[in-house]
């Protein structure tokens, strides 16, 4: 590892799980201190503790707001400032027809999907903005990009959680902090697992059905948006805010492979006349 976020305060949503404990191992593991921020107490006090004296654990709901502000202010108290947020924990939510979608089921995924995120901004932004420094990360997903990809609920929280970027980036950028976010494609996570096999724990399945569909044959793992949020957590992004990095294998850019693009080369022009 190569100290890339030597001495940066990191907290981190969803941090027992996933994409979100991923961060965290990488995130400690190149230096920061870091505080996990889940529902999950049992995995996540288990993380904190085998990475040792740079983690906290705190037992955090997203979509309550005062348990994200007390998530800040343990970065502040325990490590003497907050450098990284990363709004990151998540729920798939509401499934079904939109016909049949419960108003209290849609406010629910809203509530902790892009509610939590915009929370997160408001709280790191509370301690970052003095400080005149900081970089704020949300993991949105390719369904906030595309339609299709995800239930109605969760592909318009994501969407949501792409325009705040852009939005609270045009703000926040005057005060020196930045404002990013990764829209990982389908990982291998707990969340998936559980939506693609009915099992939360069957990895294996899981890894295979996404690299069958994935343009890279591959399947992403919690590692592969993690680095993603490394590098927009680092000074090594110091010019990038307001940005939406995908991680997808090429899902949404390029998808399936057109027959022309293995085909024998040649040019195909107006057909001959006459
Ligand atoms: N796995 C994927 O393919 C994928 C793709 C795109 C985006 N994402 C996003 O990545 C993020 C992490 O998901 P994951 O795949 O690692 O799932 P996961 O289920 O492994 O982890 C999610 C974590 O969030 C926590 N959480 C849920 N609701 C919470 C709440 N109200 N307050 C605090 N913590 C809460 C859970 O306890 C869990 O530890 C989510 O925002 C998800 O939408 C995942």
């Amino acid at each position: 590892m190569t100290d890339r976020l030597k001495d940066k305060v990191a907290v981190i949503t969803g941090a027992a799980s996933g994409i979100g404990a991923g961060a965290a191992r990488l995130f400690h593991a190149e230096g920061a201190m870091v505080v996990l921020a889940d529902m999950q107490e049992g995995p996540g006090a288990a993380i904190a503790r085998d990475l040792g004296a740079r983690a906290r654990f705190i037992r955090t709901d997203v979509t309550s707001e005062a348990d994200i502000a007390a998530a800040v202010d343990l970065a502040v108290s325990a490590f003497g400032g907050l450098d990284i947020m990363v709004n990151n924990a998540g729920i798939v939510g509401a499934v079904g027809s939109i016909r049949e979608t419960a108003r209290e089921d849609w406010d629910r995924t809203l509530a902790v999907l892009l509610t939590g995120a915009f929370m997160g901004i408001k709280h790191a932004a509370r301690v970052m903005v003095p400080r005149r420094r900081g970089s704020i990360l949300s993991v949105a997903s390719t369904a906030g990009v595309m339609g299709g990809l995800g239930p109605h609920a969760y592909t318009a929280a994501k969407h949501g959680v792409v325009g705040l970027t852009k939005s609270a980036s045009s703000e926040l950028a005057q005060h020196g902090v930045r404002v990013n976010a990764v829209a990982p494609g389908n990982t291998v996570t707990a969340m998936t697992a559980f939506v693609v096999t009915g099992d939360a724990a069957d990895h294996e399945a899981t890894r295979a059905r996404i690299a069958a569909g994935s343009p890279l044959g591959i399947a992403g793992t919690p590692e592969d948006p993690a680095y993603g949020l490394l590098y927009l957590a680092s000074d090594e992004a110091r010019y990038v805010t307001g940005h939406t990095l995908l991680v997808d294998a090429g899902q949404t850019t390029g998808g399936t492979i057109p027959a022309f693009h293995n085909g024998p080369a040649s040019v195909i022009g107006a057909p001959a006349v006459g």
